[in-house]
């Protein structure tokens, strides 16, 4: 089976395709480069023993798009492809709903043409929205999206599920993610953010490296565990094992399923500066600053479907997370950049 994996050589995506490697499959990746590096296809060479197929394109032109379906019999698509910074989008929004609509569409098109008919699509938690209760489940309400990137994950998952009830025989799968953290066990690969990091947990990790001087932790008078924010972080490694999951059943069903990926449980971010004290070996130095606009105090996921019907479950814990981010950094200061 080969399976063509839009930015795959991203965060998400390259640790996707170490696990569909070892899984079997045969992997092609299309990626612009724009927000991730090309040195990502020689480490997963040396991860995996195996050379990715790669077209450096932007997956919105379809016409470039195209030839990677004329020169290879495409199974099914995992489509990582997209913007993903929450305060960019609120920036520039125009930017953010051109590239991550368009790519979907022209996606979709091209998939039709050459009768692709399974899909493995990136969301996110955060189609949930400001007002849905934690934990939170696939069948809740979605929508009140606190930023235009949020917005895009939802319109994408409406897309996709209108054009397999229109398409007989289409399987799409809509994961979403809550927040991603850690790197393969090797340090080979991991989260290399183009400036400053707006994630917790590569600021951390710059942190604890050097490269920044201390952690802003924004506010610690939210009504939780120790005031800080709590969220569901899940190793990058648990996630890619569910995208494996996920497309094994696209490839045995028809219609929409979604699946929450997260760990099921929540971790303030006190707790987790703590985890990584212990996992670097040294103090984390931060700042208590002001909360930052539109975050929420707490939310995690009800992880229960995948487990039933994927069979699927995150295994690492957050000192497995903290170690094998600490890994990575440690041994990639500059990230690719070297
Ligand atoms: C986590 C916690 C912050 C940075 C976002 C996107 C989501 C997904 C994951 C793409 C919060 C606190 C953070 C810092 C801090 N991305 N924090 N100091 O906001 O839960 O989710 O990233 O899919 O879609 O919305 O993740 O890592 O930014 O924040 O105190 O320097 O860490 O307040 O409580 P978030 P995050």
């Amino acid at each position: 089976m080969k399976i063509l994996l839009t930015g795959g050589a991203g965060y998400i995506g390259s640790h996707t395709a170490v696990e569909l490697a070892a899984a079997g499959y045969e992997v092609v990746i299309a990626d612009n480069f724009s927000n991730s590096s090309p040195k990502v296809l020689e480490r997963l060479e040396m991860i995996t023993g195996k050379r990715f197929g790669l077209y450096e394109i932007d997956v919105a032109d379809k016409t470039a798009l195209k030839k990677v379906f004329e020169e290879n019999k495409i199974d099914a698509v995992i489509h990582f492809a997209g913007y993903k910074s929450v305060p960019e989008s609120v920036k520039v929004p125009l930017s953010y709903y051109r590239n991550n609509i368009d790519t979907t569409l022209s996606l979709l098109e091209v998939m039709g043409e050459y009768g692709c008919n399974n899909i493995v699509f990136s969301s996110s938690a955060t189609v949930y929205g400001t007002k849905a209760p934690y934990p939170y489940k696939e069948d809740m309400e979605t929508g009140n999206c606190s930023n235009p990137y949020g917005w895009t994950k939802l319109f994408i998952e409406r897309i996709i599920t209108d054009y397999a009830a229109a398409k007989e025989g289409f399987s799409a799968v809509l994961l979403r993610y809550f927040n991603p953290v850690g790197a393969h066990e090797s340090g080979l690969i991991g989260e290399d953010p183009r400036d400053i990091p707006n994630n917790l947990m590569p600021y951390i990790s710059r942190v604890a490296v050097g490269k920044l001087p201390y952690l802003n932790v924004y506010g610690n008078d939210y009504p939780t565990k120790d005031g800080t924010g709590v969220r569901d972080y899940i190793h990058v490694t648990d996630l890619a094992k569910g995208h494996a999951a996920a497309l094994d059943f696209a490839e045995k069903h028809s219609g929409v399923e979604i699946f929450n990926l997260g760990a099921g449980k929540g971790i303030s971010v006190l707790e987790m500066v703590n985890a990584y004290s212990k996992a670097c070996g040294h103090d984390i130095p931060y700042k208590i600053a002001p909360r930052r606009d539109g975050d929420l105090a707490e939310f995690y996921a009800d992880a229960s479907k995948a487990n039933v019907i994927l069979g699927w479950k995150a295994e690492h814990s957050v000192d497995d997370m903290c170690r094998d981010s600490w890994n990575w950094q440690s041994k990639n200061p500059k990230g690719y950049n070297e």
